[in-house]
């Protein structure tokens, strides 16, 4: 049977809680399909802060780099944010390790469920049949331009730039990913303002002629939030920088009724890493309340990564059979409601009970 090296992260608040229940699930399936996964752990965010003052020790970021996946859980830490002269962040942890691992294309799936379109902020009708990929840059603009604050506190910048190289990569994901879907790709930016857009926009335009058979178009970042809430239903593939990705994708992500069902890849040329879109909820931290279906679905996204199809749909299957039988933490159904470990025991025996390998 194969090998493969996970780097297990689990990061601040939730993020434990949640990536215990992918790993616990993650070891069924190895079972099942006769995979060897080993899992090596590593500290990251305000829980590396503490122990080494550093949000990513190099060990973590040697062992990420040394993985054939990287398993994330949240970062982010309540005395930090209220902090204004924190010197060093936990968010910094994260954007170092997708700066180190080259971690270009962050891929959001935007998906509804039936069961819990009723909870969704937009009316059924608007909802119904969402379904979109959103391909965020991940490692560029003005994310990782130059930054400056003068002393006096009065005055700062920080710099967008974008290389052609830093575009033409993800854009020829997004444009792979649209054959396979609906054929549809929106470059979301803000070309009547800034020239890092008309950068996007004419390499974009030049690379769709090597797709003919995907319809391209192009929505200024302040109409698609709109359009977001208007009608999800007309995008199909998303494509777009890092902080219009950013934001773009918390607002897409509340449509379907909960945000902790989301999950996401982040790809680079040697390395990936998957994790929930959801933060660390540090209100929830230890209270076993969590949802972790979001971190369980991005495990099933790390699965297909590996090549491991077969797996990583019996996972999505164990999942969405978890929601319809209303097996699920609190936020989803405040009436019977599960604890974070009980639904991964629930997806797990699922799996298990469903692969007849497991018992040959
Ligand atoms: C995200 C987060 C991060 C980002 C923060 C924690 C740095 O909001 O993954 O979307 O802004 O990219
Ligand atoms: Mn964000």
């Amino acid at each position: 049977s194969k090998n493969y090296k996970i780097a297990v992260l689990p990061g601040d608040g939730i993020g434990p809680e949640v990536t215990n229940e992918s790993v616990k699930v993650l070891k069924v399936i190895g079972e099942a399909y006769q995979y060897n996964f080993q899992f090596d752990y590593g500290v990251m965010g305000a829980e590396a802060i503490y122990q080494t003052g550093n949000p990513l020790p190099d060990e973590t970021l040697e062992l990420c780099k040394n993985s054939d996946a990287v398993l994330f859980g949240a970062i982010g830490d309540p005395a930090f944010d209220n902090n204004p002269d924190a010197k060093v962040r936990p968010e910094q942890g994260l954007l170092k390790l997708r700066k180190g691992l080259g971690l270009f294309a962050n891929i959001r799936p935007i998906k509804t469920y039936a069961s819990l379109i009723k909870k969704s902020p937009l009316k059924r009708e608007i909802v119904e049949g969402t379904d979109i990929q959103i391909y965020r840059e991940l490692i560029s603009g003005i994310y990782f331009g130059e930054k400056f604050t003068e002393e006096n506190g009065d005055y700062a910048y920080d710099v967008c730039k974008y290389s052609k190289e830093e575009i033409t990569g993800i854009a020829h994901l997004a444009f792979q990913d649209a054959q396979k879907r609906k054929k549809k790709l929106t470059l979301i930016d803000k070309a009547n303002v800034l020239d890092t857009s008309r950068l996007w926009r004419k390499i974009v335009k030049e690379i769709a002629l090597e797709y003919p058979d995907v319809k391209v178009d192009f929505m200024f970042v302040d109409n698609a939030a709109m359009q977001m809430i208007l009608n999800p239903k007309q995008f199909d593939v998303i494509l777009t920088e890092n902080m219009f990705g950013d934001i773009i994708s918390d607002e897409a992500s509340v449509i379907g009724g909960s945000i902790g069902l989301l999950p996401s890849a982040s790809i680079g040329n040697d390395n990936a890493l998957f994790e929930p879109i959801h933060g660390s909820y540090p209100q929830a931290k230890g209270k076993g309340i969590a949802n972790p279906i979001a971190s369980i679905l991005s495990a099933a996204m790390m699965l297909d990564h590996l090549e491991l199809t077969q797996a990583a749909n019996k996972l999505r299957e164990s999942v969405e059979n978890a929601i319809e039988s209303r097996y699920v933490t609190i936020d989803l159904n405040p009436d019977i409601n599960y604890s974070t470990s009980e639904v991964g025991d629930f997806i797990a025996d699922y799996i298990r009970f469903s692969e007849r390998s497991y018992y040959n």
